[in-house]
This record gives structure tokens, C-alpha cells and sequence, in this order.
């Protein structure tokens, strides 16, 4: 099976490899192995590992190289991106294994951001679910399938902490908290890698996009990133660090510039933050031609002088740009760049194939009748459906209590993507498919029969026809509820989809206007990538239930919590503003020096056109129950040095049903050597209670947990006052206070 020699080799050279000093036999021994193959390669080959090309096969960036599969042959290139299924992956293989001189097996990379062919709810939605468990088995079903289908190495997770809805990459993460990002970079890590890559149901993860993407100016993709280093390392930094403590192996180095400077150029970032204070062992590859950009920066005039700023920054892999492939070696040769630099970036590279498992079995991801077994597995589409009803928020649900829908009740479904398989699934649909799904409608009537759901589309999510209101309107006239799906088209979010509105667009709303006449209990269901202002939609709706775009299964989890089979429990992770003039809005802003509350009415921080505060702050999710809190016990009012407190709320359930509750806690550094957030995230439970219950729940506090970049940027605790929060959402809370000795 293995032509080359290079396995051989290794097996040869093993026994004299772990007396390396201050390292795990494990490590010696793979430094080892890594080296044997190292000292084979010229250095062609060496650039060839550096290389990575997409196939033709999906396309996620603006070129497409032609003759790839003679770049492999040749050892010209030692990894592909956008090929899949158990087939075609080994046709590659075979061609690196076999043909090439040294016979060194390929990565495939992919975007399995939220399933490979299961797909789950966006990552954005999936963050709502606030379960740290359902998220981590997602990343694991995703990496399951995917490794059945070629793939071993996913674009995964994203980090990017974002405050900015109209960049419509917020979808692909996880919202605006550094804290629960963090917890759920670490699961997304551990579900994709668990705790050995060399099982072949795991895949290497990549940390990306590094870093700092989700602060472009005015939400433009790709626009220029410009915050100050504390920010940086307080609150974007953190989930970057999670991942990469959780075991990330690979990290994606982004588009944007920070600090003036690429990342894909960026020293700083690739070499001091990354590798230096973060301690990351793996390799990094740029994002799609992220080195050619840098011209386009206007930090380099040409892409040579691009390659060789990005070698010495830190980057090992260029994705698709093929400047490494043209111009590297001959700086190698002139002395621009050290051949030790070269053997380091190969070296990483090499290790994790090495991890992966690949030097034993090239083929270990090729499996046909492994990919047909896991792909669409039922305990795949069960965790989808699971955690795709974990992520609803139910953002309204007044006194009419249009929600839960009761069987029997006639419904009139409106809207175009009530009818759609292929929006449910979102952007980055991997290899989805949405030809055998059903739809919200479908899922609806197979519930209510036939009989009681009615359909007219209505309107489009976009554009201007209003021809099919009088159908909706007629329709809705003959139904008991009406049941108006509506939002952005799954194309509205992901890669390069920034809007310069968040309102609903098109016509919908304008719909729902024209429906609101009839009088009728009137169900929203949202399905987006962004917050949006729903200002309007808010006041017309008796309920609303975001849905985001919830996946394979994600009609049957519509109709599961639209009649009530599954009690709603999501919580939001970013901010809902009232309208785009108050963005960037999120839940750790700063008090100012005229904070809005003072009692003179004019020369405070406020709008004179809006409230300050939020339509839906960070952490709101209403449930079809009710819950009310204690007052907070703790266990102490002084927290010591290396001390520990306890703050204890007791959570009742006063509704009918039973229900979750994300409980949240929060603090507040009163005073600090720099200005200090309003409130920060410490601490959250998921807790499941009956109907009429009580539980108590503790959130354990300790100093680390209140470090910050202090004014001489080192980085630890302050001693001082403190108020501590506990509530459902950042707004409605608790609070007590006390002391950091
Ligand atoms: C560009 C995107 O920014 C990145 O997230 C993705 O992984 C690559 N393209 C590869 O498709």
C-alpha cells in the first residue's frame, strides 16, 4: 500500500530517538520521525508542504488554481482544501502516496464550520444554546462524518469575537463575550480533536480567523481593524487562547490588519502573541491569499517582498496564493530566508500529519463504507435536532400567549421560508444537502394534519413584489393563528454579506403590518444571521421565536417548540440593538463620565433620538414558563488573594410547565487604574426545573477570574469594591457587592 520508503525509514531510526532531554518519550520520539522525513526532502518538497491549494470541487474564494493533481504529483503540493467524500479524497491520496517521490500523504481541509453533511444550527445560533455539551457533540458528530468523507482537518472554530452586526460573519461565531467564548471555543475544540487525532473519527481544528476579524470598521468584511491593545488582548484575545489551550493544532491567520500591520505579516500577532505568550505548537496557514493581499494592504509592493514579510511573521501553509510556491525558494537561495526557518514552519506541518495518523495510514479518512455508515447517521440527525431547539430564543410572547400553538388550532404558514429546505441550513452548508430535508411547512402539517395548515408565500425575503399579499391576507383571514416566517435568506450571512441595514428586508414587515389589520394572534419566526432590529416587528408580533438557521432537522425543531413539545431556553449572545445608529452596542460597555442615568437631561451620554439601552440585551430568552430570583447569599463578603466565594441564588420555576434557565453571573470592578466594564460575564448555568420547583445554584468566584491589562499592561487583579450580578440575562439581575483584598 505505502510504495515510498519513508515508513521504512522511520521505523529504522525510532530506537535511538527518545533520549532527547527535557522531553516526553512521546515527543522525542515524534520530533524524531518528524526529522527523518525532514532530512529526505529537498527543498521543493519542503515548499510543497507549505503549500495549499483548493480543488475544484467547492469554491470559497476568488481564484481557483488549475493542475493541482500535478502539484501533488510532483510534490509541488502537500495539502488540498475544498475535496471531499471517502472517494475522491483517496484518488488524491493515492496520487501523493504513490506517485510523488517521498510519498507524503496529504491534509484535507474543509469548511465544516457547523456540519459536514448533518447540518447543525449556526455556530451564532448554537452559542444561544448556552450548553457547552450539546455544542462540544456537535463539533464531534461534524468531525465524525467528515472524517468518514476525506476530510481531516476543518476551518474551525471561529473565534472572532464580533460586535458588529452588520458584518454578517457574526453568524460563524459565537457573539460578543470573550468569557463564553472561550467555554465554547474549548468545546468546539475538544468535540473536533477529542483527546486523540490519531482516532479516525477526529479531525485537526483550526483557530481562526487570527486575528481580531470581527472588528472591521463599519461591519465591512474584510475592512480595516483598528482598536487598542488592551481591548485586543482583554476581550478579543481570550477565545483565540481557549482554543488553542484546548489543543487546537492549527491556526488561520486573517484578512484584516490590526495594529497597522496584515496578520498575514503581522510579527507581532504570528510570533510574539501566537507562539511566544499563547505557547502554540502547531502550524499556521494564512487565509485564502491573504499573503497576495498584503500588497493590496500597501505593505509590500510586491508579492515576493509579501511572502517573505509572512514567512518571517509566522506563517507555514499559504493557503491558495501560490506565492510561496513562486518565489520562496530563490530567497532561500539568495539568504533572504534562513533554510532553519523553512525546516521549522515543515516540521510543524509534518508533526501533525504525523498526529493525525497519516504516516501509518494515508487512507485512514478514505473509508467508503465508513462514510456511508456515519454520514446521516440517526444519532447525528438526533443531536442536530437536539441542538437545534436548544438554540430558539423566544425574544416575545405576550399576554395573548399566542405560543405554545395547541393542536387542532388552524394555522395560516406565511412566508418564503417556511416553504425553503435550503435556508434552513445557512451559509457554509459544507456538503449539505437539502434535497431530502423537509421543510417548516412540511414539519408543521405532518404535525397539525393537512387540514389545519394553510400556505401562501406571501412575499419574497427580498424585493419589492407585494403581488402575494391579498393570497396571504385571504388566507390568514380563515385561520385561527397566523404563523409568519420570515428574515434573511441564508445567502445573507457568512463570507462578505455585510449590510449597511439590519432591518428585515424586502417586504416582510410590511406584510406583517397588512396581517396585524385581521386582528389574529400573529407568531413571528426568525430566521437570520445577525441581530436585526425588530423594533417594528416587536411591537406587531405577539410572539416572536428566533430560530437562526437551525439545520437538517431544522423544520421539525420549529414545529417541536412552536407547539410546545420542547420548552424554549436559548439565550442570546449578542446584543439586539433598537436600531443601526446605536452599533456597536454590547452588554461590557463602559460607564463614561456622563453616564445616562445622571439627573441632568441633557449632557449625558445618550441619544437624543433613542434610548441607550437595547431592544434584547445580551443573555435574554423568555421561556413558556416563568422564573424568579432570590436575593444572592455569599458564602463571603471579602474575597482573599488566593481565596474562593461563593454566591448562591436560588432559581423558582412559577409557571405551569417545566423549563431551563440559563442563570448568569456577572461582576463589576468598581474602580479601577483604567476604566472597568459595567458588568462582565463570570459564570452560567443551564438548570432544568419542574414546574413550581426551586433549585439553587452556585457560581464560585476566584481572583484569576478578575485579571485584567492593567494600566503598565501587566496583566493580574486589583484589589477594591466589586458588585456581583445574578440573573437571566444581562439586564435583569441581582446584585450584591463585595471586596478583592
Ligand atoms: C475564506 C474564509 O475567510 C475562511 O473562513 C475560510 O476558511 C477560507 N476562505 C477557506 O474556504
Amino acid at each position: 500500500m505505502y510504495r515510498n520508503f519513508v515508513l521504512a525509514l522511520l521505523a529504522a531510526s525510532l530506537l535511538s530517538a527518545c533520549a532527547t532531554s527535557g522531553k516526553t518519550n512521546a515527543d522525542a520520539i515524534l520530533d524524531h520521525k518528524v526529522d527523518s522525513v525532514l532530512k529526505l526532502m529537498t527543498l521543493d518538497e519542503k515548499i510543497g508542504q507549505m503549500v495549499l491549494y483548493s480543488s475544484d470541487w467547492d469554491v470559497t474564494g476568488p481564484s481557483l488554481k488549475k493542475g493541482y493533481l500535478d502539484d501533488i504529483r510532483k510534490g509541488n503540493c502537500g495539502n488540498i482544501f475544498n475535496a471531499h467524500t471517502a472517494a475522491y479524497t483517496r484518488k488524491l491520496q493515492k496520487i501523493a502516496v504513490e506517485e510523488s517521490r517521498l510519498g507524503i500523504p496529504l491534509l484535507f481541509g474543509y469548511d465544516v464550520i457547523h456540519g459536514h453533511k448533518t447540518i447543525f444550527p449556526i455556530s451564532l445560533g448554537e452559542s444561544a444554546s448556552w450548553d457547552l455539551a450539546a455544542i462540544e457533540k456537535s463539533a464531534r458528530v461534524s468531525a465524525t462524518e467528515a472524517a468518514a468523507s476525506g476530510i481531516n482537518w476543518t476551518f474551525a472554530p471561529m473565534c472572532d469575537i464580533s460586535v458588529e452586526p452588520r458584518w454578517g460573519r457574526v453568524s460563524e461565531g459565537a457573539g460578543e463575550d470573550p468569557y463564553l467564548g472561550s467555554k465554547i471555543a474549548a468545546a468546539r475544540v475538544h468535540g473536533f480533536q477529542g483527546d486523540n487525532l490519531a482516532d479516525p473519527s477526529t479531525i485537526l481544528a483550526c483557530v481562526k480567523h487570527f486575528a481580531a476579524y470581527g472588528a472591521p470598521l463599519a461591519g465591512r468584511d474584510y475592512n480595516t481593524v483598528d482598536m487598542s491593545e488592551r481591548v485586543f488582548l482583554d476581550t478579543y484575545l481570550p477565545p483565540y487562547k481557549a482554543a488553542i489551550d484546548a489543543g487546537a493544532m492549527s491556526v488561520m491567520s486573517s484578512f484584516n490588519e490590526l495594529f497597522g500591520v496584515p496578520a498575514s505579516g503581522s510579527k507581532y500577532l504570528l510570533t510574539d502573541i501566537l507562539r511566544t505568550k499563547l505557547g502554540f505548537k502547531g502550524f499556521v496557514v494564512t487565509d485564502y491569499t491573504s499573503i497576495n493581499e498584503m500588497v493590496n494592504h500597501g505593505i509590500v509592493a510586491n508579492e515576493a517582498d509579501a511572502g517573505l514579510l509572512a514567512v518571517k511573521a509566522g506563517v507555514d501553509m499559504d493557503m491558495q496564493g501560490e506565492v510561496y510556491f513562486k518565489y520562496l525558494k530563490k530567497q532561500v537561495k539568495e539568504g533572504l530566508v534562513a533554510g532553519k526557518l523553512i525546516d521549522d514552519d515543515v516540521r510543524r506541518i509534518l508533526r501533525v500529519k504525523f498526529m493525525l495518523g497519516l504516516f501509518k495510514d494515508p487512507y485512514l479518512y478514505c473509508d467508503e463504507a465508513r462514510e456511508k455508515r456515519e454520514v446521516y447517521a440517526p444519532a447525528h440527525l438526533d443531536a442536530e435536532l437536539d441542538v437545534a431547539k436548544k438554540s430558539m430564543v423566544l425574544l416575545k410572547n405576550d399576554s395573548l400567549k399566542a405560543l405554545p400553538l395547541k393542536a387542532g388550532e388552524k394555522i395560516a404558514v406565511i412566508g418564503e421560508l417556511a416553504a425553503s429546505t435550503r435556508d434552513l441550513l445557512g451559509s457554509w452548508k459544507a456538503a449539505g444537502d437539502w434535497n431530502f430535508m423537509k421543510s417548516t411547512l412540511d414539519e408543521l402539517k405532518a404535525f397539525n394534519g393537512e387540514a389545519n395548515v394553510t400556505y401562501a408565500e406571501g412575499c419574497k425575503t427580498s424585493g419589492e413584489d407585494r403581488s402575494g399579499f391579498a393570497a396571504a391576507i385571504a388566507l390568514a383571514r380563515r385561520a385561527d393563528k397566523i404563523v409568519l416566517v420570515i428574515g434573511e435568506s441564508c445567502d445573507w450571512s457568512g463570507e462578505a454579506t455585510s449590510r449597511t441595514s439590519i432591518n428585515i428586508p424586502g417586504v416582510q414587515t410590511e406584510l406583517l403590518e397588512q396581517l396585524k389589520a385581521l386582528k389574529k394572534p400573529i407568531v413571528v419566526v426568525l430566521m437570520n444571521g445577525r441581530p436585526l432590529d425588530l423594533s417594528k416587528e416587536s411591537l406587531l408580533a405577539n410572539s416572536i421565536l428566533e430560530v437562526w438557521f437551525p439545520g437538517t432537522m431544522g423544520g421539525k425543531a420549529i414545529t417541536q417548540v412552536l407547539y410546545g413539545q420542547y420548552n424554549p431556553a436559548g439565550k442570546l449572545t449578542m446584543t439586539f440593538p433598537r436600531n443601526l445608529g446605536q452599533v456597536p452596542i454590547y452588554y461590557y460597555e463602559k460607564n463614561t463620565g456622563r453616564p445616562i442615568y445622571l439627573a441632568n437631561p441633557k449632557y449625558k451620554s445618550r441619544y437624543i433620538d433613542s434610548p441607550n439601552d437595547p431592544l434584547y440585551p445580551f443573555g435574554f430568552g423568555l421561556s413558556y414558563t416563568t422564573f424568579a430570583y432570590s436575593d444572592i447569599k455569599l458564602s463571603t463578603n471579602e474575597l482573599a488573594e488566593k481565596g474562593v466565594l461563593r454566591a448562591t441564588v436560588n432559581v423558582t420555576n412559577t409557571g405551569t410547565v417545566d423549563g431551563e434557565e440559563v442563570v448568569q453571573c456577572y461582576v463589576r470592578d468598581l474602580v479601577g487604574s483604567v476604566t472597568r466594564p459595567v458588568k462582565e460575564l463570570k459564570g452560567f448555568e443551564k438548570v432544568a426545573i419542574k414546574a413550581g420547583e426551586s433549585k439553587n445554584v452556585t457560581f464560585t468566584i476566584t481572583p484569576d477570574m478578575l485579571a485584567f491589562h492593567r494600566l503598565d499592561m501587566t496583566y493580574g487583579t486589583e484589589p477594591g469594591d466589586y458588585k456581583l450580578f445574578i440573573g437571566g440575562n444581562s439586564r435583569d439581575v441581582k446584585e450584591t457587592g463585595f471586596v478583592l483584598r
